[in-house]
């Protein structure tokens, strides 16, 4: 009989870890509920002790998500498991994910510790973890390059503690699809009761090989595969959800196997979580990427047209991608604009719908039609966006000179309460001026400019462009968001989020420090 395999998904803990990947709580909370309409097994929602916003971030989740299991990560230590019970424990299926390396390089150089202080704290953390929950998982970190005869009795000890999904990472990448499968089979063939627990596999893909070893693990007995959305993750990512389940579903007979996802909703995620981390699929992404299914040459064309079966081997409705997107104009009225967001999978609240409303009909004023992909910038751009608090600039005009035979301009006037205070600076280029005029305004600490990114949200020359931006100031990136159909607005915008953010922090370091002087 068909196995059914279990996707954890980590895109709000190991994607969200990576590099240009973080997110707001609004944001985390937003994906938590794709994930969950997409039928995910297991959320995994950040590691409640690294700090007290992941740690609300995850109870967040964990108080709001009704239908998936919501995990958070742990170390091998009593004060991170209180910590990730004390986030989870509202659940309805709360999870502590345990960890531990079991590596000779791990063990020796990073914990220092030997091998049989790692099984005794392995037991010793299990236990204390099960004491609190019923539902606890144990990972071995960069379990691929343990001894296998050391890896079968990590495994033993962590099924005799009370683990209940034993997890098999490939933390570094350097597994082949062969060697997963051998690992399984081995633990799965060797340590006692592990008939009684799920196997599951963490693949990185510094090899490009974390959705063919995932796979592999299924093949040797994994029935858990751990995931994110668009293959986020650490250094070259993690396996991509989109990837194992489209395999898992296309391949079902060979793997004898299948996944709880609604497949139609993998489009939408994968769009949200792009949406939300600034970053776009190359072209030629397997499932979500724009050449997915299309189609150019004479020779495919030809053979689609006789028979979709020719070069399609699943179609783009499977996985949600819209074959006619709907557009909306300044016509549309209140009504219809709601049933749509309905259609597109949103379920906000009233107060968000209005300020969603209102947006819209702006950019109607700019933009034509307006499409879906728009309206997904709109709504996350919102998420993003800081509650207003007293003490904040907020733009109100600019006004730019530019050319290439002469040195850009820029008055930028902002609002603070009830006052407009403008400014005029010149720079290399409009942006530049534009920052700089900010700057004279604001009068910010000295910090260092870390990321600045435009991406077009849609075609045609009326898009928006949507632009991000990542100071840094004390070891701190403070990151601020402007969507626009003019670039100039949009990266005044950002910058200004960004800003607002820096000098809230900035002032409260200020007052902290006068207080204990
Ligand atoms: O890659 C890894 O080993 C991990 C563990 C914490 C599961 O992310
Ligand atoms: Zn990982």
């Amino acid at each position: 009989m068909a196995k059914l395999i279990k996707i954890f998904d980590t895109t709000l803990r190991d994607g969200e870890q990576s590099p240009g990947c973080s997110m707001n709580a609004r944001e985390k909370l937003q994906i938590a509920d794709r994930l969950q309409k997409m039928g995910v097994d297991v959320i995994e929602a950040g590691f409640a002790i690294s700090s007290p916003g992941d740690f609300q971030c995850v109870k967040d989740i964990a108080d709001n998500i009704r239908n998936t299991s919501v995990c958070s990560l742990a170390r091998c230590l009593e004060k991170d498991i209180d910590a990730a019970y004390e986030a989870i424990q509202n659940a309805s299926n709360p999870r502590i994910h345990v960890f531990l390396a079991t590596s000779p390089v791990h063990m020796q150089y990073k914990l220092k510790m030997t091998p049989e202080q790692v099984l005794e704290s392995i037991d010793h953390h299990v236990r204390y973890a099960r004491n609190k929950c019923a539902n606890v998982e144990f990972s071995a970190e960069d379990a691929t390059r343990s001894e296998p005869e050391f890896l079968a009795k990590v495994v033993d000890v962590a099924i005799k503690a009370g683990a209940t999904t034993i997890n098999i990472p490939d933390t570094v990448g350097y597994t082949t699809p062969d060697e997963m499968r051998e690992r399984i089979r081995f633990l799965r063939e060797t340590v006692p009761g592990s008939d009684l627990v799920d196997f599951s596999v963490h693949c990185h893909n510094d090899l490009g090989m974390a959705t063919a070893n995932s796979l592999a693990g299924v093949l040797g007995g994994a029935t858990q595969i751990e995931c994110c959305v668009n293959g986020i993750g650490e250094r070259a990512g993690n396996t991509a959800l989109e990837e194992v389940v489209m395999a898992l579903k296309v391949r079902g007979a060979l793997f004898d196997a299948y996944t709880n996802i609604d497949s139609t909703q993998i489009y939408k995620t994968s769009r949200k979580v792009y949406n939300i981390i600034g970053q776009t699929a190359a072209r030629t992404k397997p499932i979500v990427g724009k050449n997915a299914f299309a189609h150019e040459s004479g020779i495919h064309q030809h053979g689609v047209l006789a028979n979709k079966e020719t070069y399609e081997i699943m179609t783009p409705e499977s996985v949600g991608v819209p074959t006619n997107e709907m557009v909306l104009g300044k016509h549309s009225g209140r009504h219809a604009f709601e049933a749509h967001l309905k259609d597109m999978g949103y379920d906000l609240p009233e107060k968000r719908i209005a300020e969603t409303f209102e947006a819209f009909k702006k950019l109607c004023d700019k933009k034509k039609e307006v499409t879906d992909r728009d309206i997904d910038a709109l709504i996350s751009h919102g998420a993003a966006a800081l509650p207003v608090q007293e003490g904040m600039y907020h733009f109100d005009r600019f006004d730019v000179h530019a050319g290439n035979f002469s040195t850009p301009t820029s008055v930028v006037r902002l609002k603070k309460g009830d006052e407009l205070i403008e400014e005029v600076a010149l720079g290399d280029g409009p942006i530049n001026a534009s920052f700089e005029a900010i700057n004279k305004i604001v009068h910010p600490p000295v910090h260092s400019f870390e990321n600045f990114s435009i991406q077009s949200v849609s075609e045609g020359n009326d898009t928006m462009g949507d632009v991000r931006v990542t100071l840094q100031y004390d070891g701190r990136d403070f990151k601020g968001r402007g969507l626009s159909t003019d670039i100039i607005e949009s990266s005044i915008m950002a910058y200004i989020n960004a800003i607002n953010q820096l000098m809230a922090y900035s002032d409260a370091k200020e007052k902290q420090s006068e207080g204990v002087s």
